[in-house]
């Protein structure tokens, strides 16, 4: 089968970063000027994807207008003549067919993925979290869509991550093997420290297979109260073969303080209209606190 649909999870609280997300989605959060999911939902339609569904939920209806036509904001580009933009908005709501659903309560990954359930049906499916960019040569989803024909079983986007970050994450354990699929053979959501099977941690982007929903309707709720994906993936073992794809590029989590900061100045350091100003910027900065102390 093929993977015609995605899931883009997107009504977490995002308390981490409270208070700028009390009234803004953290997946509207602009790296420069284009918000979070714009970039994800460019992932998926650059991988081939055209029917993707957003699971929202209250104070999340920025990201429905932002994906929509602004009659009002197109008008007016065109009165002014600025046709180069005027042409980006008008592709922004072209982009994909966008559907939406809404998680009442954010009761966890999980619990949003089984939101989606009655749109994506009985066939694999991707899912991309929306706080989460990945740069690499190729779309990052594409790739396991292309290993997912060859090996017909869910994919987890996984990547090498160190000791001391683990119990951030998922983690997966794997079989031993050379090949870029690796067959999983156990997983923990947010190990306790020394109790990580592997340093392999799940960033992301999955490839799923529709009996996932079955399990997550049954699942308990687990770290943090919430239905975690992770504990239903652990149960998918007993029925199907689960692959790793140790992913070489780099994923960006925009959910938390540093990670933001960090994908905002990554992001701009490849930009040619800002690249050269903030690295002077930067080097001013070290410059003055290297001759100060820090404190
Ligand atoms: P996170 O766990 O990073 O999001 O979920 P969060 O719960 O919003 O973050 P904090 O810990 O409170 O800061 C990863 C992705 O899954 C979505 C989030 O919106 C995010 O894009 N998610 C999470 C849901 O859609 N529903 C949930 O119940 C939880």
């Amino acid at each position: 089968m093929k993977i015609r649909k995605a899931v883009i999870p997107a009504a977490g609280l995002g308390t981490r970063l409270l208070p700028s997300t009390k009234a803004m989605p953290k997946e509207m959060l602009p790296i420069i000027d284009k918000p979070t999911i714009q970039y994800i939902i460019e992932e998926a339609v650059e991988s081939g994807i055209k029917d993707i569904i957003i699971v929202t939920g209250k104070g999340k209806k920025s990201i429905e207008d932002h994906f929509d036509t602004s009659m009002l904001l197109e008008e007016t580009l065109k009165n002014k003549g600025k046709i180069t933009i005027l042409k980006e908005m008008q592709s922004i709501s072209q982009l994909a067919n966008i559907h939406y659903i809404r998680q009442g309560v954010p009761n966890g990954l999980g619990h949003a993925i089984w939101c989606a359930r009655n749109f994506i049906g009985n066939e694999p499916f991707a899912v991309l979290l929306g706080d989460t960019l990945i740069k690499d040569k190729k779309p990052c989803l594409k790739e396991m869509i292309r290993l997912f024909e060859e090996c017909q079983s869910s994919i987890i986007g996984v990547k090498r991550v160190n000791e001391s970050e683990l119990s951030r994450y998922g983690i997966v354990d794997v079989m031993k093997g050379n090949e870029s699929l690796l067959k999983v053979r156990n997983l923990v959501e947010k190990p306790d420290k020394g109790e990580a099977p592997s340093d392999l941690a799940i960033f992301g982007r999955y490839i799923l297979t529709p009996k996932i929903f079955e399990l997550l309707e049954k699942q308990e709720r687990g770290v943090g109260n919430e239905i975690q994906l992770t504990d239903s993936l652990q149960t998918l073992l007993n029925y199907e073969n689960v692959y790793a794809q140790i992913f070489e590029g780099k994923s960006y989590d925009i959910g938390e303080k540093l990670g933001y900061l960090k994908t905002i100045i990554e992001f701009a350091m490849e930009r040619e209209d800002l690249k050269k100003d903030l690295v002077e910027f930067l080097k001013a900065i070290v410059i003055k606190k290297g001759t100060a102390p820090l404190e």
